[in-house]
């Protein structure tokens, strides 16, 4: 079995394009093949006559030339968000639960004006405006043209098997198409055309060895899409689960479903931050994370026994890597059935977790949401007896072929089931585990399929919970795991710990219960600068906390290319590194010296910079904020920055450029905000750039550009310590980069017991507000919460500001360290608590 799948994984690292015998392309495919070319027409018309208004509701007739009767309503939601639902009279469409975070609010119009051919629907200062024939329906801010839903590619159809429907939307504003996730693709959305590129496929799929720059569907599925111009931005929200392919250009989209309901949530911004903020108030944002999920992760497909796993953490340890986390792959159960331990490799689970907690390290453990069928395993023996699994059409479970053999998939749509799955982490349920095992891995859960034809996922008209077939919520089924693990993560704990969750496959919403990495990548060049643009992607669609297997899951990479990984990956949100069971070996003390050295700082540099991690989680959690940005999300108006996208913004305020390729010396590095923005080097040494674009910047093999912002004040913890957990007690050193004009700097941190939902349910955490000068920092307190034992305690204050002002090139700044320590100029670290703004002197 181990030898089939060696040959499997590692047959496959050689090779890296997904199987055009497996994957289908819009022309192999009936729904895209037949609407992709739909021609304009006015096939509806909508009567105004009878239209009703009322609590925010505007309901519209619509007529088909067919003769058929729909209607259109159009909602206005809190926080200038409109919905739009175009559906039959009479209709068997079916309809999204589950994935909304509450039902949003509705508000009234200010008022509606009607003629014989249009109606305006007016709510402060956006407007609706519906035309009749041919239907379209104009979406306004200040009356700015924001985007048009164009009735003319509009058709809806029904037949035995599904409702396919289509529609054309127009961003007049845009100067570019963001959104769609998941691909492995720039993160500005390319033309597609007939005959040209195809359109985006917007389905979860094990997509096997992906392609760069590639339309084609993969594990996420995000059905939401912005414009973005130069004046404004706006977006949409398609509340629909079943497969879609989208045709783009730069301010176009042509959506073709396969089925479900047209529910369409237009989100006016009218700028990126807002249109972000609008999409996260209808899908959710996450809770904060363990603070030790912030650290490195060790994982490989590989870490077949108790000894390794320690063998592992004790080489980190010896060799001077920090590291929080350890991963246990298939491997860890007892021949591929999950909730169980592998008898002979794992006997003592209570004992392996009771070694890692001593160390301060937790324990990942990976979670497929197929089950072997085997008679006498407690979880098939279960699912089957309670109608917990999926079936074929004709009523008999569905089961088909993935890593246990011959499996059946858990249907997480059906309640019950889902609370069943919950209910299989309870530690009384899931023998040997503690909560220092202290995450789970959702894998293979697009589904994964070891069946070719059916493009490795399942058929489309397998049946669900209710007679809803696999077609209508493709899309989300991996989101219903996440869902249910979730629950089953917090229940364990009586809802007291955090939970934290991998996942692979994605949807609308996935933010409130797992991260999330980009799956399968390969150890080649083209693999870093692609992490970065997906993860903006889904940072951009509600979902920050992402990362990509640091070395690349297939094939074997170059020392040079593995250092590059790491550096790249420290600036992620998700920092693991991972590789299959064909690679070769490559846990970090492996390689020379040299190589070793330059990891370790890269581990080290993301420690140091735990604050601002974990403070631009607690943002997000309070205004759903990304963590990381693109350019452009801060520079909205610098139209050379949207393409930008193998650079990120960590928050505002740090800006990282990635080193794609084997043996530069400088990068080509963006440096967004205009001639009077600095960007000071994060090693502070003296080299600082202007906001005027791009710029040559020289790189060596231990250095990547980093950049802190002018007038930012960074949060960082400097003593090196093996694990988050270790940090815990430390001093903060604050790095104020003083602008140049006013000498000032700002910025935030939050602090909490990093484990707990203490800091929802009790208000307990401290949430920080920090301003710098030359000689001052100022310590204000943001909100009334309860911060008793989360006092600030600053250790130490750089301050860095140029020497003549506008006078930018290197060595021109200076650099103060002001240490607050028995000898220094204080008596000891200053620990600040209580309410009261504080000042400190740096004289
Ligand atoms: C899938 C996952 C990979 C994992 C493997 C074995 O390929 O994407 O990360 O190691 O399955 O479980």
């Amino acid at each position: 079995m181990w030898f089939q799948l060696f040959l499997l994984v590692s047959s496959a690292a050689f090779i890296y394009a997904a199987d055009p015998n497996i994957y289908r392309n819009c022309s192999e495919t009936e729904l895209c093949s037949q609407l992709r070319e739909l021609q304009r027409q006015n096939r509806y018309e909508v009567i105004i006559e009878g239209a009703t208004f009322s609590k925010g509701v505007a309901s519209f007739r619509v007529e088909g030339v067919d003769g058929s009767n729909l209607f259109l309503n159009i909602t206005a939601i809190e926080g200038n968000i409109f919905r739009v639902q175009i559906e039959e009279a009479v209709s068997s469409r079916y309809h999204l639960e589950n994935v909304l975070d509450g039902e949003p609010t509705i508000i009234d119009f200010d008022d509606v004006q009607l003629t014989l051919d249009s109606a305006s629907i007016i709510v402060g200062n956006r407007r609706a405006y519906v035309t009749t024939s041919p239907l379209s329906v104009e979406f306004y801010t200040d009356e700015m043209l924001q985007l048009v839903i164009e009735g003319d590619r509009l058709t809806l159809d029904n037949n035995e098997l599904s409702h396919p429907f289509t529609f054309g939307v127009n961003f007049p504003q845009a100067a570019r198409l963001y959104g769609l996730h998941e691909h492995a693709d720039n993160l500005a959305l390319r033309t597609t055309a007939p005959g040209g590129d195809d359109p985006y496929r917007v389905r979860t799929m094990d997509l096997t060895n992906y392609e760069l720059h590639s339309t084609m569907a993969m594990y996420g599925a995000i059905p939401a899409l912005y414009g973005h111009g130069v004046n404004s931005t706006s977006g949409l929200f398609l509340h629909n689960a079943a497969e879609l392919w989208v045709e783009t250009s730069n301010n176009e989209a042509y959506f073709m479903a396969d089925s479900g309901a047209f529910d369409l949530f237009v989100l006016l911004g009218p700028s990126i931050k807002e249109v972000v903020r609008q999409y996260a108030s209808l899908t959710g944002v996450a809770h904060l994370p363990p603070i030790w999920t912030l650290g490195y992760h060790q994982c490989r497909w590989g870490y077949a026994d108790q000894e390794d796993v320690q063998t592992v953490i004790a080489d980190l340890d010896n060799y001077d890597f920090p590291v929080d986390v350890i991963w246990l792959d298939i491997q860890h159960t007892n021949n591929m059935k999950f909730f169980t331990w592998n008898p002979g490799n794992f006997s003592t689970p209570f004992e392996m977790l009771k070694n890692l907690s001593s160390t301060h390290r937790y324990l990942i453990t990976l979670s497929d949401p197929h089950f072997k069928v085997e008679e006498g395993y407690f979880v098939y023996d279960e699912a089957l007896a309670r109608d917990f699994f999926i079936k074929n059409p004709n009523g008999t479970v569905f089961e088909d072929q993935c890593w246990p053999g011959t499996s059946a998939w858990m249907d997480y749509l059906n309640p019950e089931a889902r609370d069943y799955y919950s209910s299989l982490y309870l530690y009384e349920n899931w023998n040997g585990t503690t909560s220092t095992l202290g995450g789970i891995w959702n894998d293979m859960n697009e589904a994964a399929i070891f069946n070719e034809p059916n493009e490795k996922t399942f058929p489309y008209d397998i049946i669900h919970y209710g007679g809803v077939s696999n077609r209508e919520i493709h899309n989300m089924y991996g989101y219903l795991q996440t869902m249910a693990t979730h629950k089953g993560l917090v229940d364990r704990d009586n809802g007291t710990l955090r939970p934290f969750i991998l996942t692979r496959a994605h949807f609308a919403g996935s933010q409130r219960y797992a991260a999330f990495w980009t799956g399968d990548n390969t150890a080649e060049w083209g693999f870093i600068p692609i992490s970065y643009s997906m993860c903006l992607s889904a940072n951009l669609l509600g979902i920050s906390f992402c990362g990509a297997d640091v070395g690349g899951f297939f094939g074997e990479p170059t020392e040079e290319l593995l250092q590059r990984f790491y550096q790249a990956g420290a600036w992620l949100p998700f920092f693991r590194e991972h590789s299959n069971i064909g690679s070769e070996r490559r846990e970090p003390y492996l390689y020379p010296d040299n190589v070793q050295q330059v990891i370790r700082e890269a581990i080290k540099t993301r420690y140091a910079h735990l604050p601002v991690w974990y403070t631009l989680f607690y943002e997000h959690n309070r205004n759903a904020d990304p963590v990381i940005r693109p350019l452009f999300y801060h520079y909205p108006e610098d139209a050379d920055a949207f393409d930008v996208d193998d650079q990120l913004l960590v928050g505002s305020d740090i800006l990282v450029k990635v080193v794609g390729e084997a043996g530069v010396e400088s990068v080509q590095t963006y440096f967004p905000g205009g001639e009077d923005l600095l960007w000071f080097s994060a090693q502070l040494d003296g080299v600082v750039y202007q906001g005027t674009g791009f710029n040559e910047v020289p790189v060596t093999i231990d250095r990547i550009p980093v950049f802190y912002r002018e007038g930012s004040i960074i949060s960082t913890k400097q003593t090196p310590r093996p694990s988050t957990t270790d940090m815990k007690d430390d001093g903060y050193t604050l790095i104020a980069i003083l602008d140049d004009v006013n000498l000032s700097a700002s910025g935030t941190v939050y602090i909490d017991d990093n484990l707990s939902f203490d800091y929802q349910d009790s208000l307990k955490y401290n949430y920080i507000s920090l301003t710098a000068n030359a000689t001052n920092v100022v310590v204000s307190y943001i909100d009334n919460s309860d911060s008793e034992g989360f006092e600030l305690v600053i250790d130490e204050v750089i301050t860095v500001s140029l020497v003549k002002s506008k006078s930018v090139s290197s060595g021109e700044y200076v650099k103060k360290v002001y240490s607050y320590t028995a000898d220094g100029v204080q008596l000891s670290s200053i620990r600040f608590s209580g309410k009261e703004s504080v000042t400190i002197k740096l004289e």
